[in-house]
């Protein structure tokens, strides 16, 4: 019953963020967003000296003004941070484009309110602020749209927090696999947390409260807590970049974890984190004696005809696979992975139809009335995903504006 629920508490929060009109774009200006070049330049290339002086500028302080850093880091993260590759491997799920299975509906003409004002995904998309990326749309299988303005279709860009839901599936399906017993503390499964020596507010931590964000610790993420150096969440993301904290020390990830501070008992309240998300990374890893790299590909990647590799980061010294968010990918492989949770999935077995009827009937704020579900990532990054419509909506962006979830929700109610 709970499994699901994690992959709900992951997608809760942006959904609840979610801006109707206004707000969230001029909020981000008034803080200076940093020197912005168009969309497009990173699908023409941007040249040497403006890629050598966003490298010279790399921090987190830069990367999470969301411009120009983070626009050439969203596709190139495995320029940044030691990483593993997910490999392809198989035959390549076929995707059809929709005119040629007779399906002629004008996507792009479709129609949302959003902060930037009334305007159609074609207009959207062309629109200097919207900053969009790329956007897909598939259909009982086929594509009925697909837009790149600002990458290449090769390009593999990070998913962000959209990947959160790749841990809680991993977790999902060792728990129906009897490998992991949600009630149980993670500490009965992650050496490190099991170690007396590193008694820590870890100890009493279940799998079911990772699985639902109720850690309890104070390590919260929100916009605010993501630019205080001094938060819990912002150590975890220092130590997972390599940065100082404010007190000067480059701390190992594992080391942070452990010092975070108890607030509540866990299980008791909500607080989205990355955290949770990461201690889910290592008690699958730990379970099944892989790596992370391993598990995605042999219990995903591997199994819905992925058409390119995937990449995910690693801690600075090698050890930890950053499965929360810096996960990268071709637009048609995140769309790929999409269509594992409808009917078009080429493997039934990778999301379960228990799985699924968790998540969506668990009663959290990311899943609509009709079941759809969606989550999306810090710059704009987002998947939606209809089971009962055979349907799925993944972009790609770098932006704190949320506008494409608005047409992908549109997109949904015109295939109704
Ligand atoms: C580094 O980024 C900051 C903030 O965007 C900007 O003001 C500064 O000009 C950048 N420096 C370089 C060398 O690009
Ligand atoms: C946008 O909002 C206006 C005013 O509420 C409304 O008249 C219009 O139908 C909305 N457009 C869409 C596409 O929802
Ligand atoms: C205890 O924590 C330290 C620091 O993270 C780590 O080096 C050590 O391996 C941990 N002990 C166990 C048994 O995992
Ligand atoms: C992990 O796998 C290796 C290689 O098969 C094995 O030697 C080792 O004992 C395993 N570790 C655990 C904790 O099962
Ligand atoms: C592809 O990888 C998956 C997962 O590791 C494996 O089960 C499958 O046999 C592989 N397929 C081929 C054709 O190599």
């Amino acid at each position: 019953m709970a499994v699901l629920i994690g992959v709900l508490a992951v997608v809760a929060v942006v959904v609840v963020c979610l801006p109707i009109a206004g707000g969230q774009i001029s909020a981000d200006a008034e803080e200076g967003v940093g020197p912005m070049m168009p969309v497009s330049a990173v699908r023409e290339g941007i040249g040497l000296d403006a890629i050598h002086r966003i490298k010279a500028n790399f921090s987190l302080d830069t990367l999470l003004l969301a411009g120009d850093v983070a626009l050439y880091y969203n596709g190139h993260v495995s320029e940044f941070h030691p990483s593993s590759v997910i490999r392809r491997n198989g035959s390549v799920a076929e995707l059809p484009v929709g005119a040629d299975v007779g399906v002629e509906i004008d996507i792009g003409s479709i129609r949302a309110n959003t902060s930037l004002g009334e305007m159609s995904l074609d207009d959207f998309l062309r629109h200097p602020a919207s900053r969009m990326q790329a956007f897909l749309v598939i259909h009982r299988g086929a594509i009925l749209f697909e837009a790149y303005p600002g990458m290449r279709p090769e390009d593999l860009h990070l998913w962000m927090s959209s990947t959160k839901t790749v841990p809680s599936l991993i977790v999902g399906q060792l728990v129906d696999e009897g490998k992991v017993d949600q009630q149980e503390p993670l500490s009965a499964y992650i050496p490190y947390l099991a170690d007396k020596a590193n008694a820590s507010a870890l100890a009493d931590i279940k799998v079911i409260d990772a699985l639902d964000m109720r850690l309890g610790l104070d390590v919260e993420e929100t916009q605010a807590t993501q630019r205080d150096p001094s938060s819990g969440i912002r150590r975890v993301f220092a130590a997972e970049f390599g940065e100082p904290n404010p007190e000067g020390q480059v701390l190992p990830l594992r080391d942070v974890l452990l010092l975070l501070e108890k607030l509540h008992a866990p299980g008791e309240v909500v607080g989205y984190t990355s955290a949770a998300t990461q201690l889910l990374v290592d008690l699958a890893e730990a379970v099944e004696n892989r790596t992370w790299a391993a598990l995605v590909q042999e219990r995903i990647w591997g199994k819905m005809g992925a058409e390119g590799d995937a990449v995910v980061a690693l801690t600075p010294d090698g050890l930890t696979a950053l499965g929360h968010g810096l996960f990268a990918s071709r637009l048609r492989d995140f769309g790929r992975y999409g269509m594992i949770y409808t009917p078009s999935a080429s493997d039934k077995s990778v999301v379960s139809a228990a799985y699924l009827d968790r998540i969506q009937t668990g009663g959290r704020d990311a899943v609509f009335a009709d079941g759809d579900i969606f989550k999306g990532g810090i710059f704009g990054q987002g998947l939606y995903v209809s089971p009962g419509r055979d349907l799925v909506v993944v972009w790609f962006a770098t932006t704190f504006e949320l506008g494409a979830t608005l047409f992908a929700r549109e997109v949904a109610k015109a295939l109704a």
